[in-house]
């Protein structure tokens, strides 16, 4: 499938068929992380890789988000900003930290679509909660919650938004132009 028509297909999912996903898969989609741009090619992101029941079954609960324990895998996306601090200063610390992280995620959530499992990005979580379910030092900051597994029929998003077209949010050559 092109890239254009997973972007297309993706799709947020909260809830996972017990179906098991092999170990490999979830190697290359961390792999396929790692190789996102990054401001001053500065990777300030790690992964911590959950499976253990206990543990989702609590990540579940932190992130208020029901069945997400059900993913055989939740990738927690975690980001140390003061590695950007000493090149670009507070920038780097508050904005390029975002930044990176939301490149390495979408490339997560991209590989998934490929290989038809479902994944969520969940930005709202207790940062001191996840920290200590995960034994995560205080100067990282969690930047998702990430769960992986092959999607659970009718169990896609619950907000599914609908999105802008296209002729919305284009101008051309001048803002005051908007594409028609
Ligand atoms: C930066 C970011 C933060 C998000 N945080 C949450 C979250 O905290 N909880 C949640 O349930 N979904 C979260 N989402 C998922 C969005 O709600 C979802 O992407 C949106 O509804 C559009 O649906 P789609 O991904 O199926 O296109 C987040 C998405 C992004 C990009």
């Amino acid at each position: 499938m092109s890239v254009y028509d997973l972007i297309k297909n993706r799709k947020t999912v909260y809830s996972f068929l017990e179906k098991p996903i092999k170990e490999e898969l979830i190697i290359d989609i961390l792999d396929a992380a790692r190789l996102a741009p990054a401001a001053g090619g500065i990777h300030e992101y790690e992964f911590v890789v959950v499976s253990e029941k206990e543990k989702k079954d609590e990540l579940s609960k932190i992130c208020l988000t029901p069945n997400i324990n059900s993913a055989p895998f939740i990738i927690v996306v975690v980001c140390d900003p003061q590695k950007l601090e000493t090149m670009f200063g507070e920038e780097g610390d508050e904005v390029f930290c975002v930044e990176n992280a939301a490149l390495a995620i979408e490339n997560i959530l991209l590989c998934c679509a490929e290989q038809k499992l479902g994944s969520a990005w969940i930005a709202t979580v207790n940062q001191v909660a996840v920290r200590s379910l995960l034994g995560i030092p205080e100067n990282y900051i969690v930047r998702g919650v990430i769960p992986v597994g092959y999607p659970k029929e009718g169990g896609k998003g619950v907000y599914q938004l609908s999105k802008p077209h296209l002729k919305e949010i284009t101008h051309i050559e001048s803002f005051n132009n908007k594409a028609v």
